[in-house]
């Protein structure tokens, strides 16, 4: 990994402290709310920094500057959800522009590319990343974009992100990674050779489930003056609630990863030995096809498995016993989730889409959460027991 040569405080710290000060006015130590519309002006033409809050709220810059500093970015902005950022994020670009996909890829995003952006004149091509050859050959004279999930969801395989920045640096095309499910406590893909970095705030950034959002991390001053400008323009901010339970979550981010990391370990383990088991989706297994990449680019597991229960029948049998485990949709918690992809996230893609790139019916996700790992067993282990 590159190494900053200035001087940085660890990860917690910054996660804890930057964008994260004390009120200037009341020494508040919990940064304040600012839960207005407008701003006083001193004069016509005169204003303390802050106009109308579609356009800046002061609990939004500080999140801003945090999550920046987490990504190891220039800057980032933040948007009402993460299909949010990444709808901000191609509007960027203009109708004709191409864009190379992972082809496995949080559902939503295909659904946004193929049944939204493309009545507006993009263009996608979507290719298995595990091989940067693959998005070398998809790449045309008029791609602008290569826009990667690593890990995917749900099937966890990854894409080598020095490989394929590589690619896009030499034709100038932007490089734009969705770290949602490593978070930056495991991933950096700035350090890596991405330009922009994308997450679901949702997911573990926010990490109690209360609250939906997305963030745009940028390299560059022009990508952040776009999308500033995009902010402005199409509205999609956060409120400055949500924004501060995401400066609240971030606090606490390096050690929730950690146990995520340790729990995730332990419930893979788990699963690959179960004999009702037939495959486990999980990067920190020593049989995950990319398992060395993996030790490479990222600096824990995490905790986003999936599993192979054989059937449709199997999946709802286990899916209606588990108890501890909560059968919904999205990931990143403190408590432990369990989807199935097939008819829940990855439901638009379709089932020709679905089979295209190995997802069954019998497949089942885990975001395994914080809490006793000996309890998360026990439940995954009856839930199996009636298959
Ligand atoms: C990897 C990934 N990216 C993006 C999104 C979209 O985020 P949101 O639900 O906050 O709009 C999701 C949602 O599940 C996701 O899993």
């Amino acid at each position: 990994m590159k190494k900053n040569k200035k001087y940085q405080p660890g990860f917690a710290t910054r996660a804890i402290h930057v964008g994260q000060e004390a009120d200037a006015q009341t020494g508040a130590v919990a940064p304040p709310i600012f839960p207005t519309s407008t701003y006083l002006q001193i004069e016509l033409g005169k204003n303390k920094g802050y106009e109308y809050a579609r356009v800046s709220n002061p609990t939004r810059d500080r999140l801003e500057e945090n999550l920046a500093a987490l990504e190891g970015g220039l800057g980032s902005k933040v948007f009402s959800s993460g299909m949010a950022a990444i709808n901000a994020l191609c509007t960027m670009f203009k109708s004709g522009d191409h864009i190379v996909a992972g082809n496995d890829l949080y559902g939503g995003v295909p659904r946004l590319f193929n049944q939204v952006l493309t009545n507006y004149g993009f263009e996608f091509t979507y290719v298995d990343t595990t091989n940067p050859r693959n998005v070398e050959r998809a790449i045309r004279r008029n791609t602008r974009m290569v826009y990667v999930e690593t890990p995917t969801n749900p099937l966890m395989t990854l894409c080598d992100l020095r490989a394929i920045s590589g690619i896009c640096r030499e034709r100038k095309i932007e490089f734009v990674v969705d770290n949602t499910f490593m978070s930056p406590y495991f991933q950096q893909p700035i350090w890596l050779g991405a330009d922009m970095v994308i997450h679901s705030t949702t997911k573990f950034l926010n990490g109690h489930s209360d609250g939906i959002g997305g963030v745009v991390v940028c390299t560059k001053p022009s990508q952040l003056e776009q999308l500033a400008f995009i902010q402005k323009c199409a509205g999609a901010i956060l409120s400055p609630f949500e924004c501060w339970l995401i400066l609240r979550g971030v606090k606490t981010l390096a050690v929730r990863m950690e146990q995520h990391d340790r729990s995730g370990r332990f419930i893979a383990e788990f699963l690959s030995r179960h004999k009702k088991v037939k495959k486990v989706y999980y990067p920190g297994l020593p049989n995950h096809p990319q398992h060395d990449l993996a030790k490479r680019q990222m600096t824990g597991f995490g905790s986003m498995i999936s599993f192979e229960t054989g059937s449709l029948a199997n999946a709802k049998k286990f899916l209606k016993t588990v108890r501890l485990c909560s059968l919904a949709e999205s990931l990143g918690g403190v408590e432990t989730l369990i989807s199935h992809p097939a008819t829940m996230t990855h439901a638009a893609l379709g089932a020709a889409g679905r089979k295209a790139i190995g997802l069954t019916d019998g497949l089942v996700r885990i975001s395994v959460g914080i809490e006793n790992v000996e309890d998360i067993v026990k439940d995954l282990d009856a839930a199996l027991a009636v298959m």
